[in-house]
């Protein structure tokens, strides 16, 4: 990443005010967090890599790292109930699903925490938490995009999974500007953390709902064992998914994978 050139194009007040770079680490979560424990880092202070050895995913799963992709991490210190935390989660999506518009590509934002582009992975958000007794110490949103990882590749590092997994640049057939993509991203997400910032949580909450596409539609979601199948409600401010099942019972579900 050429940092010079990515900071040209940003233009916030509060995300990348602190900006880190590293080439290489094992995880632009991990190490964020670890940073903001030993030291007073500002709301905002972001972190990014250009290769992660151990990058990692929703439910300890690992996210494949090669250089070319975005690795992004995100420290925010806002004033929230440690229940509500999934709207962090959400406000990235948000701010993905309108960076992905500007590229013209049809994006889907897929309840908990992933974007699809025709059905196949393209980014993932990580939201980690730190505690301070019953509050929040800060928390750390981190972001994955594949953006420049080739078929092969992903065919060779991904066995089982590949024909679920693109890149941006397999989608467009073109190099993606990483400093661009970059820059588009991080002016999205202080634009919905402002918009946090001044209206509230139900404010990103209802961005979020506006762009997911699977509402009032008909869902089916795996949580280990159980499946879950009906309409897709709503989603709340605690990230619950609620879904109305064709004996016409409202099941809350909290975590799970889409079945396609
Ligand atoms: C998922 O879809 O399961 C979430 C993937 C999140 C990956 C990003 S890459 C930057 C940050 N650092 C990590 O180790 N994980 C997140």
């Amino acid at each position: 990443m050429n940092i010079d050139e990515l900071k040209k194009r940003i233009d916030t007040k509060i995300i990348c005010k602190k900006l880190l770079y590293s080439k290489e680490l094992t995880s632009t979560n991990k190490i964020l967090y670890q940073k903001a424990v030993q030291e007073k880092l500002p709301d905002g202070t972001t972190l990014i890599a250009d290769v992660q050895t151990e990058g990692r995913g929703r439910l300890d799963r690992k996210w494949v790292s090669p250089e070319g992709n975005l690795y992004i991490s995100v420290l925010l210190r806002p004033d929230v109930d440690p229940k509500n935390t999934p709207i962090f989660t959400f406000l990235a999506s948000c701010a993905l699903k309108d960076t992905f518009d500007l590229y013209q590509v049809d994006s889907v934002i897929k309840w908990p925490n992933d974007i699809l582009i025709k059905k196949k992975k393209i980014a993932g958000v990580l939201t980690e938490l730190k505690f301070a007794g019953d509050s929040i110490d800060f928390l750390i949103v981190g972001i994955g995009v594949n953006l420049n990882m080739t078929l092969d590749y992903i065919s060779d590092s991904m066995p089982g999974i590949s024909n679920k997994v693109t890149s941006l640049g397999i989608e467009l057939e073109k190099k993606i500007n990483k400093e661009e993509f970059t820059a588009s991203l991080v002016n999205n997400i202080e634009s919905f953390y402002q918009r946090f910032l001044s209206k509230g949580k139900s404010e990103i909450l209802s961005e979020w709902t506006s762009r997911w596409n699977s509402l009032g539609k008909q869902v089916e979601i795996k949580d280990g064992e159980k499946v879950y199948k009906g309409v897709a409600e709503r989603v709340d401010e605690n990230g619950f998914l609620y879904i109305k099942t064709e004996s016409g019972k409202l099941e809350k579900v909290i975590t799970g994978d889409f079945v396609f």
